[in-house]
């Protein structure tokens, strides 16, 4: 490609533009690190457990984003990503047991910090592949120095033995380039099923002790 020095100029300023609009994502994923890390702490003294095993969080790359706003049919601009694509920033959390998960929505429900703009569950409605996870689209004031923005985090929640499916069948979704065959997902759905009479076990273990 043979690229004059405008181009090349023009070039540059879209991805500093970039580069900036992204910046203020992974400021909020830092703002969510803070917050949860607080829940996790203070529902340890409320509940005696710990409801978070682990937390993992990730900023869309780019290359995902310009293929997102693609297939969605939108303009490749950074005003376009932040109106229609709501999981720039996603945070992932891995509770101990299903009903940690319903008591950390709670939490994030009374919270002023912060404003839940759409619930997806997956649990009470899992997916015809069997994929479950609370997911939550939230929106939090991250404070600039000139400037608040409102900025829009995806959260998932799940418990471990959902997690381990949904890692696996990722893995094999990818291995394959989505060409599964029917018995696979049936054996994948069915798994699913089991990670989940897996959840209810241990959480009805957890209700006779307590
Ligand atoms: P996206 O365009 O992928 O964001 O779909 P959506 O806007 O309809 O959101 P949805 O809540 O269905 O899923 C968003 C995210 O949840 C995905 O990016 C995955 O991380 C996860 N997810 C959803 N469905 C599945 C699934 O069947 N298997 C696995 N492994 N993950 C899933
Ligand atoms: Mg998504």
């Amino acid at each position: 490609m043979n690229m004059s020095a405008t181009h090349v100029e023009d070039l540059k300023n879209v991805m500093e533009d970039w580069k900036n609009e992204l910046l203020v994502y992974k400021f909020a994923l830092d703002e969510m690190d803070t917050k949860f890390s607080i829940i996790s702490q203070e529902y340890n003294l409320i509940h005696g457990h710990n409801p978070i095993e682990h937390t993992k969080s990730r900023i869309k790359s780019f290359e995902s984003i310009v293929n997102k706003l693609a297939r969605k049919g939108c303009d490749i601009t950074t005003q376009c990503a932040k109106e229609h694509i709501h999981d720039i920033a996603g945070v992932r959390i891995i509770c101990s047991f299903i009903q940690d998960i319903y008591n950390i929505m709670d939490v994030l429900r009374q919270r002023e910090d912060l404003k839940i703009l759409e619930v997806k569950d997956y649990i009470q409605h899992p997916k015809p592949n069997g994929y479950r996870s609370l997911h939550l689209i939230v929106e939090i004031p991250v404070y600039l120095t000139n400037r608040v923005e409102h900025v829009k985090v995806e959260i998932q929640v799940r418990t471990i033995a959902m997690d381990f499916w949904a890692s696996l069948e990722h893995k094999i979704y990818y291995k394959l380039q989505n060409d599964v065959p029917h018995q696979l997902t049936d054996e994948l759905k069915e798994a699913a099923d089991i990670a989940h009479y897996l959840d209810e076990k241990m959480q009805n273990i957890k209700r006779e002790i307590d």
